[in-house]
């Protein structure tokens, strides 16, 4: 069993391992509807349990789809229909509960110490669906999208992130590290990666540059990822940030000059992209957003132990 909780824990040969089993999944479901199984039935008679204390459109049903197509169920639980939540039960006898009734557990949470407490407490594997400080799953998928693309391995690629210093930036930081690619970032000055950030890529020698500059960020990109500038309970003076922001707007004339960059956005978007670049042949979002399926899928099995 294996938990799932953010990429700096995980060894670099079982996050290749992974994408190597999802892009063999994928390759086999081209003639196949989205409910039906994958040969084998690898996770029949297993139960996911998803909670969302964030709101979530794709990671939901990505879940979802992943666990019917490997043919285990999921079952999702509103956090305000816990006990746990209102204070009335512990995350311990939470875990035991969870444990007890299913399979594997993904949390979205505005806390990562949860994750931590719920790990401590789990018999069965946690995953990270989304927290303050990674955002995991999606950046996987995020490397399996521009490998697919690509047709290169991403350590032969020039990775740029456009975008304020959140839990998406970390996770691809995290990538970066692992999967052994150059990332530029380009953000304001007062919105640089965090000292824990910074000291986890001095630590190990990666090649991460930080412009403040977006037109320098983006030259040479062979992809340029971006997120919203207002995350999911950011507590900031939201109008200040946005202004902070104005000269990092993705726009056609920044595209211009990557003009083999794909253009990737986790989702949902906001303000930080023009829609003619949303919607450009460069814009690969949709594509992006349908691979979380076959790389959680993977990760699933990674969890349960069952990777082939
Ligand atoms: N990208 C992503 O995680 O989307 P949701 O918030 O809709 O799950
Ligand atoms: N950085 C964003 C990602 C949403 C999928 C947030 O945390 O709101």
């Amino acid at each position: 069993m294996k938990h799932f909780i953010n990429l700096k824990d995980i060894p670099a040969k079982d996050l290749r391992r992974i994408l190597i089993d999802a892009k063999k999944r994928k390759n086999v479901r081209k003639n196949l509807n989205n409910l039906d199984p994958d040969k084998g039935t690898p996770l029949k008679g297993k139960l996911l349990i998803q909670m969302f204390e964030k709101s979530s459109l794709r990671t939901r049903l990505s879940f979802f789809l992943a666990i019917s197509q490997l043919s285990g169920r999921t079952l999702t639980l509103r956090p305000d229909e816990l006990h746990l939540s209102k204070g009335g039960e512990s995350i311990e006898d939470t875990a035991k509960i969870l444990s007890n009734f299913g399979d594997a557990f993904m949390l979205r949470t505005d806390n990562d110490e949860k994750l931590e407490e719920f790990k401590k407490h789990l018999t069965i594997p946690i995953i990270n669906g989304l927290s303050p400080s990674s955002h995991p799953t999606q950046i996987l998928s995020d490397v399996f999208t521009v490998e697919e693309i690509k047709k290169k391995p991403i350590s032969k690629l020039n990775i740029t992130w456009i975008g304020d210093s959140n839990n998406v930036l970390n996770s691809l930081i995290a990538a970066s590290i692992k999967f052994s690619f150059k990332l530029k970032v380009g953000c304001p000055k007062k919105y640089q990666p965090n000292k824990s950030m910074m000291n986890y890529i001095k630590k190990n020698k990666n090649k991460i540059t930080i412009y403040n500059d977006p037109k320098k960020a983006v030259e040479g990109a062979d992809v340029i990822f971006s997120d919203k500038v207002i995350s999911m309970n950011d507590k900031v003076n939201k109008k200040r940030k946005l202004r902070d922001f104005k000269n990092f707007k993705i726009s056609k004339n920044l595209m211009k000059k990557c003009p083999r960059a794909i253009f990737l956005h986790c989702l949902p978007r906001g303000s930080e992209v023009d829609e003619n670049v949303f919607k450009s042949k460069q814009s690969k979002v949709w594509q992006q957003a349908l691979n979380r399926v076959h790389v959680q899928k993977s990760i699933l099995l990674y969890c349960f132990g069952k990777l082939r």
